[in-house]
């Protein structure tokens, strides 16, 4: 095999370790249960080492296109979205966009720990990904974001993972080393500390309108030009409010191009095609 057979190899199976679509059906849906009694049975099962699974029917094609919160998988966002994420990086080390790799809401670290992969794989030394996240969940809602009211994504266990989990599953992958960079709190204390880098991929995944904003806020304006601006929740009303809001504010014209039925990015400041949107993987994703 020649090298570049072997680096798009190594990267299929990557993607397909972190959305644990190697093995057929053997992934389930974690949902915490929304009941506080049965959380607590749930809690008390989980300290004797047994996990109650709800498989649905369609389970194996729910989980590809990202759309449950799997029991093992390392990534939630599913094999296309996955896979963009992929083009893009790949796309800004073929095009020398300058600037470091960020992911803004990481959950258990897969996207992350695929951006660092595609690093290794190229032999890319000069840049870091960056892992930001509370990993402690989200934000309770604030009432300065009113599209936000009513949100319970706080309460969810299930989407709150420790920094010490996520660093165990870069090692999982050996990919865990000084290229990538960990920023823990919440977004609106961290990210603006973030002044000294600039951007070639910055990926949006915190679900909220505050979350969402923060984000943009602190992190387009050094977006390098060629960078990718990649969203995962547009098809979420209050993020896609709040990226609409950026936009529009921002007078932002370079079209948004969607990657699946959430999924949606954009390309800073290039007229260039849009090499994200279509397949390099060498085997069957769709
Ligand atoms: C849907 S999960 C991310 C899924 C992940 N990208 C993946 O590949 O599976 C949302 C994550 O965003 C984090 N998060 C959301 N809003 C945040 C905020 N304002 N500050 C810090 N972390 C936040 C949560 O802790 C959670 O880990």
């Amino acid at each position: 095999m020649s090298d570049p057979e072997i680096r798009t190899r190594y990267l299929d199976l990557l993607e397909r370790s972190l959305t644990h679509t190697l093995y057929a059906g053997a992934d389930a849906v974690g949902y915490p249960p929304r009941s506080r009694i049965r959380r607590l049975l749930l809690r008390l099962l989980r300290r004797r080492g047994l996990v109650p699974v709800r498989i649905l029917p369609e389970q194996e094609r729910l989980q590809r296109e990202g759309r449950t919160w799997p029991l093992f998988a390392h990534t939630m966002i599913g094999v296309e979205r996955l896979n963009s994420l992929r083009r893009c990086v790949e796309t800004v080390l073929a095009d020398g966009v300058p600037g470091d790799l960020i992911e803004a809401g990481v959950w258990r670290g897969g996207a992350s720990i695929l951006m660092r992969g595609v690093l290794e794989a190229n032999g890319v030394t000069d840049r870091t990904v960056w892992v930001a996240d509370s990993f402690r969940g989200l934000p309770e809602p604030s009432s300065a974001y009113p599209a936000d009211r009513g949100a319970d994504w706080h309460t969810a266990d299930y989407l709150a993972v420790s920094l010490d989990e996520v660093k165990a599953n870069f090692v999982r992958y050996g990919l865990l080393d000084d290229q990538v960079r960990f920023v823990e709190g919440w977004f609106r204390d961290t990210l603006p500390a973030l002044t000294a880098e600039s951007w070639a991929v910055v990926r949006l995944d915190g679900d909220m309108y505050e979350s969402t904003m923060d984000a943009l806020v602190n992190l387009y304006p050094r977006l390098a030009p060629g960078g990718f601006l990649i969203v995962d929740d547009y098809a979420i009303p209050s993020c896609r409010q709040a990226v609409d809001d950026f936009r529009q504010s921002e007078a932002i014209e370079e079209p948004l191009e969607t990657v699946d039925w959430t999924g949606v990015y954009w390309r800073r400041g290039t007229a260039a095609s849009n090499p994200a949107s279509g397949a390099t993987n060498t085997s069957d994703v769709s």
